[in-house]
């Protein structure tokens, strides 16, 4: 059992700022550093440190040779991220004093992936392996397509969510969804988890939905049940990468055989040691520190 990542690889160029700067206005960073990230690499990281194999595909640029360098360090496999000429992805990231983010991403090479790359990825893959997918990539409603038609399980976090993917993208392929509150707002016009879930049950009757709640912890609701996780509260730092933190141990946890509950808890308390940290990937907790942060 496996999980396939096909996700974006960023340089986060992180702007430390007393506020998030407002249309029109110009505002002097306390500090400037960079770091490894984009959602697929983080949640790929977060996916390995849980315990899970992890199988990163999608394609870096000509500047992108440390992201594969952090990727292969944690344990990720990577047979299936690919090379390109062109500039690598990366984000704008300006972090206030609160910890809050703002982000402006380039896709870069998260766009090269192709068609036939799609294709001779998942040929190695089976109906008892888990794809993975954000939307910093091309190619997303062709995974999708395929994974239903070769009975491949499907986790998507819709993330950032778009008008376009609102459109096209074809739900019904997708086993695991991972959302914060706003996609869940913008895919069922509802804000509610409990009415969230009924109204995808009712259309996809055999989807998970997980959905974050910010403060509020983490939900999570099939056609059996819903269950609540509240969050843990700590001094937050940088809450960049929480939610892709949340979403690797979340599926690593229940791939690996924890249940819903658990997987739950474990997710939220990665989520929380997360944020106590500067940058995305750098910040993402190993299970050993999950495992002490939940006996304390
Ligand atoms: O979720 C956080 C990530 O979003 C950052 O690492 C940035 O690269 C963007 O993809």
């Amino acid at each position: 059992m496996r999980v396939l990542n096909f996700g974006s690889l960023n340089i986060d160029h992180i702007y430390r700022v007393d506020h998030i700067v407002s249309p029109g206005e110009t505002l002097a960073a306390s500090s400037l550093s960079f770091a490894a990230g984009g959602k697929g690499l983080n949640q790929s990281i977060a996916l390995a440190k849980s315990g899970m194999l992890t199988y990163h595909a999608g394609c870096i640029g000509s500047d992108g040779q440390s992201l594969e360098d952090i990727l292969s360090q944690n344990g990720v496999k990577l047979n299936y991220l690919e090379k390109t000429d062109s500039v690598n992805g990366h984000a704008i990231i300006q972090v206030n004093a609160q910890g809050q983010n703002s982000i402006v991403i380039f896709g870069g090479s998260n766009r090269s992936i192709t068609q036939e790359q799609v294709d001779r990825t998942l040929a190695d893959f089976t109906p008892q392996d888990l794809v993975l997918m954000q939307n910093e990539t091309s190619m997303v409603c062709y995974i999708a397509q395929r994974c239903k038609e070769l009975h491949i399980p499907l986790a998507f976090n819709p993330s950032p969510i778009s008008s376009e993917l609102l459109d096209t993208f074809p739900f019904d392929a997708v086993s695991y969804l991972l959302v914060n509150e706003t996609e869940a707002y913008d895919i069922t016009k509802e804000k509610e988890p409990d009415r969230v879930a009924a109204f995808l049950l009712e259309k996809y009757p055999e989807m998970k939905l997980v959905m974050t709640l910010g403060g509020d912890g983490a939900y999570y609701a099939d056609k059996n049940m819903a269950l609540q996780q509240p969050a843990f509260h700590v001094e937050a730092v940088d809450t960049t990468g929480a939610g892709d933190t949340f979403t690797g141990f979340f599926l690593g946890l229940v791939m690996q055989g924890k249940d819903y509950q658990e997987a739950l808890r474990y997710a939220c308390a990665a989520s929380a040691i997360a944020v106590t940290k500067q940058g995305a990937a750098p910040a993402i907790p190993t299970l050993d520190m999950v495992n002490d942060f939940l006996v304390k």
